[in-house]
């Protein structure tokens, strides 16, 4: 395969992770947002699209610290840490408490060790009742780009990768996306959006 997206490498990756205990001392890898899913990226108020106005920081495959700028209104975005930062201000504050709530819960230490389901689920009843047939109904997953709503700390979000899928993982917990981000930095393009914006 050419597409570095979509290489066995990604895959691999997590199977590293899974297969190597990560020490204190090793640094986290670096997350990278992929240039090619960046024309997918919308204003959060006008839905136009998104442009690279300024890159600080990149890798192999995507940006790390970069400005964006909407091509249609001018506002303001940015890619932080490789995870892109689309949100506005105006938030209501049932979502403030929402959004306070699940980054709470997606806090803590990173990379949480992810068990796949080839070596059993990962924990409760609701992933053995929910994700097979979810994944069932998504197959085939092999090439195909995902446009993930409320991805939260990445319990689909993983399992798509590993079956082939490339993924716009959308959530507007910041801790979600650093905790998806750091059990797959590369491959994904996480992002932070408030969903019924536009
Ligand atoms: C029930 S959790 C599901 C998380 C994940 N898909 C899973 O199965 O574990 C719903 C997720 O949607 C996110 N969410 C809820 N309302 C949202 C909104 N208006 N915009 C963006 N994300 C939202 C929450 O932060 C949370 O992570
Ligand atoms: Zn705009």
């Amino acid at each position: 395969m050419n597409d570095p997206l979509m290489s066995t490498e990604v895959i691999g990756e997590t199977r590293e992770h899974r297969e190597c205990a990560r020490t204190a001392e090793q640094p986290l890898a670096r997350t990278e947002f992929p240039r090619a899913l960046l024309p997918f990226l919308r204003c959060s108020l006008d839905a136009g699209q998104l442009k690279v106005s300024g890159e600080a920081r990149s890798g192999s495959v995507g940006i790390i610290e970069a400005a964006l700028q909407c091509c249609t209104c001018s506002a303001k975005y940015s890619i932080q840490d490789g995870i892109a930062r689309l949100m506005i201000q105006g938030v209501s504050a049932e979502e403030e408490h929402e959004m306070a709530l699940r980054d709470r819960e997606y806090a803590g230490p990173g990379p949480v060790q992810f068990v796949p389901p080839s070596e059993g689920w990962r924990s409760e009843f609701s992933d053995r009742l929910e994700i097979p047939s979810h994944l069932a109904a998504l197959a085939p997953l092999f090439g195909s780009l995902v446009l993930e709503l409320g991805c939260g700390d990445g319990r689909f979000t993983i399992l798509m990768a590993q079956l082939g899928a490339r993924i716009i993982a959308v959530d507007f917990s910041i801790n979600g996306l650093r905790k998806v981000a750091s059990r797959l930095p590369l491959g994904l393009g996480p992002t932070t959006y408030r969903l019924g914006t536009v």
